[in-house]
């Protein structure tokens, strides 16, 4: 359960850390399911697009694995592991309910490898160097209704971001590595440290990076995110997860699951 701290520190902070937003059974079951999972796209026995999830074709490095929930991938821990108790608990402490689908996806890096997101906010198609007015209307707006997280099923300090950077206007200093020198420093940006089982609800308006640490060769996390369910609330198909529209997805899922995949759908543009 979300403690009225973890709930205030999301507010103000952008993010809390949990410890018991995972079973130990699932975590096993979990890290088993995405080794599998990572093996087939290196194999080539699931071809995992933003466009099509398939069987059969040319093997692929991965480093995001989408469609882990689509039929093909024959792993429903990842189902399960979306509508669990605990993740659920969680996500309708900070959101409400009813909800719909977000994601499920696993960041793979199997090193040794290079691997530095730059500073940025989550901005989508929005404007990225706006106006105090501009920024402020997007900060929010965008994804009021979204929770995300990331769960570390090995060890991770690959996140670094700025506390309480969400609720406001970016500094001068901000600016710089958010437009010109994406990969410079920035005043009060905190590393997160993520052990194996850990996970952090973040709001990605933050202003963040992904940077895997000098010696470290693997990382292997878990992203997910739900949605508080508004029906009259339109959006446009995010093109990561066009694979979702296909005809086998729905029928794949638990039965109540079907219903978040519906009211996914529902609101869908595409
Ligand atoms: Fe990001």
């Amino acid at each position: 359960m979300a403690t009225p701290l973890q709930i205030k520190q999301y507010r103000e902070q952008g993010y809390f850390i949990s410890d018991d937003a995972i079973s130990p059974d699932m975590l096993a079951a979990l890290e088993a399911g995405a080794r599998r999972a990572v093996e087939k796209v290196r194999s080539g026995a699931v071809v995992a697009t933003a466009e099509r999830i398939s069987i059969g074709g040319p093997g692929v490095e991965p480093r995001h694995v989408l469609g882990l929930i689509a039929p093909e991938f024959g792993e429903p821990i990842f189902a399960e592991y979306l509508m669990s108790e605990p993740v659920e608990s969680y996500v309708r402490a900070l959101v409400g309910g009813p909800l719909r689908l977000g994601w499920v996806a696993l960041i793979v890096l199997c090193g040794p490898t290079e691997y530095d997101t730059g500073w940025h906010r989550d901005f989508g198609q929005e404007e990225r160097d706006g106006s105090r007015e501009v920024e402020l209307e997007i900060l929010g707006r965008y994804r009021k209704n979204l929770v995300k997280w990331h769960l570390a099923l090995v060890d991770d300090a690959c996140l670094w971001l700025v506390p309480g950077s969400q609720r406001r206007y970016r500094t001068e200093q901000e600016r710089e590595v958010l437009i010109n020198n994406r990969k410079g420093d920035v005043p009060h940006a905190q590393q997160i440290v993520l052990q194996k089982g850990q996970t952090i609800f973040w709001n990605g308006n933050t202003i963040h990076r992904g940077r895997l640490p000098a010696g470290v060769n693997e990382r292997l996390t878990l992203t997910g995110a739900l949605v508080k369910h508004e029906e009259d609330q339109r959006e446009v198909l995010d093109e990561r997860f066009r694979w979702q529209l296909a005809d086998n997805v729905r029928a794949g899922l638990p039965v109540r699951m079907q219903d978040y995949y519906d009211r996914w759908r529902q609101v869908q543009d595409f």
